[in-house]
């Protein structure tokens, strides 16, 4: 069986913040299954919002297809694993993350778009800072119903409550909870 692929999308402007921390651990561990992993760092790219669809799905026209995000969505579509990692950044993922999700509606319809991402497997990975209360589920809800509809499994998550930057890693487990979920993820795709 051919390895498995896995893209990472780091949806945090934070280089080395604690989703891009945890992001590396569990590529660590999916790479000790013999996945090959490729990281996009969202931020780095010319990224834009969607324009105007209409409403018919299969006329839909991705106006502002001359920027990065149709690489990236094929890129998703290629991976037999897409990784959204993200902080909660006020009740939702991050902008970043945020505009590609929305741009894929420009091309919901399409055939390497929908075979592609069928059958894949969807991980969140996520970070917030309050205090109080679990917030993951502002990350972790959207990326299951995103699976749900492109008929893709969820895999899973891994969260972590912790505000400042890189502070990930001096949280005791953490990032060996990421890097064993890498390689589980792994080996659940491989199972079929
Ligand atoms: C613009 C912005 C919005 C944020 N919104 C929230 C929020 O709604 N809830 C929360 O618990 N933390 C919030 N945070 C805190 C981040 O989730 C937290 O610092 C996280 O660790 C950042 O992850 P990173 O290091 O991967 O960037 C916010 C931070 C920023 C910069």
């Amino acid at each position: 069986m051919p390895d498995i692929t896995v893209v990472i999308l780091l949806g945090s402007p934070r280089r080395n913040g604690n989703t891009h921390l945890m992001a590396e651990a569990f590529a660590e561990g999916a790479r000790s299954e013999g996945a090959e992993v490729e990281s996009i760092f969202l931020d780095d790219l010319n990224l834009r919002p969607i324009g105007p669809v209409g409403d018919v799905w299969e006329e839909r026209e991705d106006v502002r297809a001359d920027d990065d995000t149709p690489g990236v969505l094929h890129r998703m579509a290629a991976a037999d694993i897409v990784v959204f990692a993200s902080p909660v950044y006020w009740q939702g993922v991050t902008a970043q993350m945020k505009m590609v999700i929305d741009r894929q509606s420009a091309y919901y319809v399409a055939p390497w778009l929908r075979e592609g991402m069928e059958g894949s497997g969807f991980f969140a990975i996520t970070a917030w800072g309050a205090p109080n209360e679990d917030q993951s589920h502002w990350v972790t809800e959207p990326v299951k119903l995103w699976a749900q509809g492109f008929e893709a499994r969820y895999l899973g998550e891994v969260g972590a409550n912790v505000a400042e930057w890189g502070k990930v890693a001096e949280m005791p487990g953490k990032l060996e909870e990421a890097r064993e979920k890498g390689a589980a993820a792994v080996r659940a795709m491989g199972d079929g």
